[in-house]
């Protein structure tokens, strides 16, 4: 696994790759790594000859007060595990090598509306970071295809868009979620639960499980559905952010009419934010 820290080797490197008529899949991760990660990395795999992960903790989708100083950082495990996963290339550049103007400086990338609702209201500018470093890290790697967890389900859609927009010509793929034997949705910010929040956790899928539940079963009150869902949560020990049912496409308000859906939930135990969704179908129900 070859290791680069500058834009203009990694170009080389990928431009003798794409000359020898290898597809290219990219995993873009802040580091960290876990059984998630892994997993796209194994889809990669089975997609694309060459697979390119980069690590990079962004600054700019970290909010004021939010933990860009004390986000895990584990290079070395990280590179270890990539090489044993099969990587043929590993990115970390400095913060200096992709933002050399500065955050400020930066030309930014706002994909509207779908970044103000749910995470993106009580993270404002958190999107904006995502979008503008994963184009950076695109036109860096020019990708054919880049892959993606469904476990932050807005952030794929909000790159989908992007990606949608400005007529960037690679596929994104979305992968379900890697979860732990009890449910919790791996996460690089399980690691900040005390041993008490971690055994309260996993309560987050069994809650979003049970509205699952109900909808498969011909429920379509959302609005009850989410209220119960948040009672639930609180019940649990969780500080709930947003419970919330949308459409699964464009996490748009459901009518009558979608039949695909997702529950969206982000609710803190204590000092950590913990976000989660499940994917569900709506059954036909002929008699009502
Ligand atoms: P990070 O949190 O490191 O996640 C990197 C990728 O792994 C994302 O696509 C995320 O959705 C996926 N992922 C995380 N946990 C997962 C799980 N349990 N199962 C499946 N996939 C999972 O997300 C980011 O980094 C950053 O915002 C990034 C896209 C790299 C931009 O900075």
């Amino acid at each position: 696994m070859e290791r680069i820290s500058a834009i203009k080797e990694l170009r080389q490197q990928v431009a003798a790759r794409r000359l020898a008529g290898e597809r290219i899949a990219l995993v873009p991760t802040m580091g960290n790594l876990h059984a998630g990660h892994l997993e796209l990395v194994k889809q990669a795999r089975q997609r694309a000859g060459r697979v390119v992960v980069s690590i990079f903790v962004n600054p700019m989708q970290f909010g004021a007060g939010e933990d860009f100083g004390r986000y895990p950082r584990t290079l070395e495990q990280d590179a270890t595990q990539l090489e044993s996963a099969g990587v043929d290339l590993l990115f970390t550049p400095s913060v200096q090598e992709v933002y050399p103007r500065g955050q400020e400086a930066q030309t930014a990338i706002t994909v509207p509306g779908i970044s103000n609702i749910l995470c993106g209201a009580s993270r404002a500018g958190h999107f904006a970071g995502v979008a503008t470093v994963v184009c950076k890290l695109l036109n860096m790697v020019q990708p054919d295809l880049a892959l993606f967890g469904n476990k932050d389900l807005q952030q794929l859609l909000v790159i989908r868009q992007m990606v949608e927009d400005l007529c960037i010509p690679v596929e994104i793929m979305g992968i379900p979620t890697v979860r732990e034997p009890d449910g919790l949705a791996r996460s690089s910010r399980n690691g900040y639960l005390t041993a008490e929040e971690r055994s309260q956790a996993p309560a987050l899928y069994r809650v979003l499980c049970e509205t699952s539940r109900a909808i498969a079963q011909g429920r379509s009150d959302y609005a009850a559905l989410e209220s119960e869902g948040k009672q639930s949560l609180m019940a649990a020990g969780f500080k709930p952010d947003y419970y919330s049912i949308r459409n699964a496409a464009d996490l748009s308000e459901p009518n009558g009419e979608m039949q695909k859906l997702a529950i969206l939930a982000a609710a803190c135990l204590g000092r950590t934010r913990l976000i989660d969704n499940l994917l569900v179908e709506r059954q036909e129900f002929p008699c009502n």
